[in-house]
C-alpha cells in the first residue's frame, strides 16, 4: 500500500490503506489509473503533483492527515465543491413554500417572506417578532471589511484544528436546527433531517450539533449519534431540570462525544405554541447539569458577558456565543457585537463557539479574527439536508472550506494563529 502527498498544498495525502479510498480501489481504481480529471481535493492540483510518501513521514502527521481523509472521501463522493448548490437551493425552496425563499443572500431582511410577524405561530425559518435580530447579526457581520495583503511568500493555509480534542479539518461545525413538522412544511421526517445534519457534519469530518424540537421532546438525535459512533453533540432544550438530567443520562448511555443545552431555548416560539415548558436555568441548575455527566458540556445562547462567566465557573467546556439566529427575542444584538466582549475576557478560558448569519467561509473568517475558536452554520446546513441529506450538508462544508482558503490566502493568513482583527477594518 503506497501514500502520496500532494506537493502543492502539502496537506491533502491519498492513503491506499485508508478506510474510505480502499473502497475506491474496490472499484477498480488505483493511483495508476487515477482519472485524468481527478484533483486534489484540497487546492484542486492534478495527480501529476502527488508524489510518494515514506510511512515514516505519514505517521509523523498522521493526526493531521487523519482529519483531512474525510475531504477526499467527500470530493469523490460529491463532485466537487459547489457543483449542484443551486439546484439543492431550488428543492430547499419548493420544500419551504411560504417560509423560506432560500435566497441566495439569507440576511433576516425585514422585508423578506422569512420575516412575517410570527407572535403566537410557529416561526418558519425567520426570526421572532420583526426579526430584528436575526437582521442585526446579518448588519453586525457586514459592518467588517477585511484588508487584503498580497505580498508575502505562498503558502498553502491550514486550517485543520482541534475542538475539545478531536481533530476536525476546520473550524466549523454544523449547528443545531430542528422541528421539520412546524418550521419547514413537515416536509421531511425529524428523524431524517436530523440524520442529515449529522452524518453530513461526519463526512465531511466534523462534528454536527443536534437540535430538539417540540414535537419530539426526547430527542431523535440521541439514537441517530449513537449509530454514527457517538459522533455529534445533542443540544437539549431547558426542559424542566428532572427532564434535563434524564436526557443527559440517556446521551452519556449512548457514549455522544459532548452534550449542549440551548440556555436560550426557553424562548422558543414553538414550543409556547405548543404549551410545552421551557425554563430558565440558575446557576445552580448549571453546575448540576456539569456534574451530572462525565462529558463535555457546552451552553448554547449566551450573549452577555456575565452569563459567560457563570458558564465557565460551573465548569462549562465550551460556549456559544448565539441569539439562536434571532428567534427568541427581537430587537437583540448581533453575534459579532457581543463576541469581542466576551473573547477579551475568556479566551484561553474555555472553548469559544459562535453562530449567527454565517453563510460563507469569508463570514467564517470575520468571527475567526473575532476571536471565534469554532463557528457553526445553521439556516445553510439546514436548507442542504431537507432537499439533499448528509451529501449536500458535506457538499456545503466543501464550498465554505474552499472560500474560507481563498479569504485566508488574500489576508495573508497562512496558519489559524495568524487569523486575528488585525485583518479587519470596522465601518
Ligand atoms: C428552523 C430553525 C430551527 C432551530 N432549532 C434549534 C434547536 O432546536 N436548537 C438550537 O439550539 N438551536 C436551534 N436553532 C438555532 C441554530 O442552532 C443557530 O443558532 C442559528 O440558526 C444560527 O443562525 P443562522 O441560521 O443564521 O446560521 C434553530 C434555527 C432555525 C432557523
Amino acid at each position: 500500500m503506497k501514500t502520496y502527498l500532494c506537493t502543492y498544498c502539502k496537506t491533502f495525502v491519498y492513503d491506499e490503506a485508508a478506510g474510505e479510498p480502499r473502497a475506491y480501489l474496490d472499484a477498480g481504481i488505483t493511483f495508476e489509473n487515477v482519472p485524468e480529471d481527478w484533483r486534489c481535493p484540497v487546492c484542486g492540483q492534478p495527480k501529476s503533483y502527488w508524489k510518494e510518501i515514506s510511512r515514516v513521514e505519514f505517521e509523523e502527521k498522521k493526526e493531521k492527515y487523519d482529519a483531512l481523509f474525510p475531504l477526499s472521501t467527500v470530493a469523490r463522493k460529491t463532485g466537487g465543491a459547489e457543483k449542484d448548490i443551486p439546484q439543492i437551493r431550488d428543492k430547499a425552496r419548493e420544500m419551504l413554500a411560504g417560509l423560506c425563499a432560500a435566497n441566495k443572500v439569507c440576511d433576516g431582511n425585514p422585508d423578506r417572506l422569512c420575516m412575517g410577524i410570527k407572535y403566537g405561530r410557529p416561526i418558519g425559518f425567520g426570526g421572532t417578532g420583526q426579526g430584528r435580530t436575526f437582521d442585526a447579526n446579518f448588519k453586525a457581520l457586514e459592518k467588517y471589511k477585511f484588508k487584503m495583503r498580497v505580498v508575502k511568500e505562498h503558502k498553502e493555509p491550514a486550517f485543520a484544528t482541534k475542538f475539545l480534542g478531536k481533530v476536525i479539518p476546520m473550524p466549523v461545525m454544523v449547528s443545531s436546527i430542528s422541528g421539520t413538522k412546524l418550521s419547514m412544511n413537515n416536509s421531511m421526517p425529524e428523524a431524517d433531517f436530523q440524520r442529515g445534519m449529522i452524518e453530513g457534519a461526519k463526512l465531511f469530518g466534523t462534528i454536527g450539533l443536534s437540535g430538539n424540537t417540540v414535537d419530539f421532546p426526547d430527542h431523535p438525535g440521541i439514537e441517530i449519534i449513537k449509530e454514527n459512533g457517538g459522533w455529534g453533540i445533542p443540544v437539549f432544550k431547558p426542559q424542566s431540570q428532572e427532564r434535563l438530567l434524564k436526557l443527559f443520562k440517556r446521551a452519556e448511555e449512548a457514549d455522544v462525544f459532548a452534550i449542549a443545552v440551548d440556555l436560550d431555548g426557553f424562548g422558543s416560539t414553538n414550543w409556547a405554541y405548543r404549551g410545552k415548558p421551557v425554563f430558565r436555568k440558575s446557576e445552580k441548575d448549571l453546575r448540576e447539569l456539569v456534574s451530572a455527566t462525565s462529558k463535555p458540556v457546552i451552553f448554547k445562547g449566551i450573549m452577555d458577558i456575565e452569563d459567560a462567566k457563570i458558564a465557565v465557573a460551573v465548569g462549562a467546556k465550551a460556549i456559544d456565543i448565539s441569539n439562536h439566529g434571532g428567534r427568541v427575542l427581537d430587537y437583540g444584538q448581533g453575534v459579532a457585537e457581543v463576541l469581542p466582549l466576551i473573547v477579551k475576557e475568556l479566551k484561553g478560558k474555555v472553548t469559544i463557539m459562535t453562530d449567527g448569519a454565517v453563510r460563507t467561509g469569508f463570514d467564517v473568517l470575520k468571527l475567526l479574527a473575532l476571536g471565534a475558536d469554532i463557528v457553526l452554520i445553521g439556516r445553510e446546513m439546514a436548507r442542504m439536508s431537507l432537499a439533499g441529506g448528509a451529501k449536500a450538508v458535506a457538499k456545503y462544508l466543501e464550498f465554505v472550506k474552499s472560500d474560507l482558503r481563498l479569504a485566508m490566502l488574500m489576508t495573508g493568513c497562512d496558519t489559524l494563529e495568524e487569523i486575528t482583527d488585525k485583518i479587519l477594518i470596522k465601518e
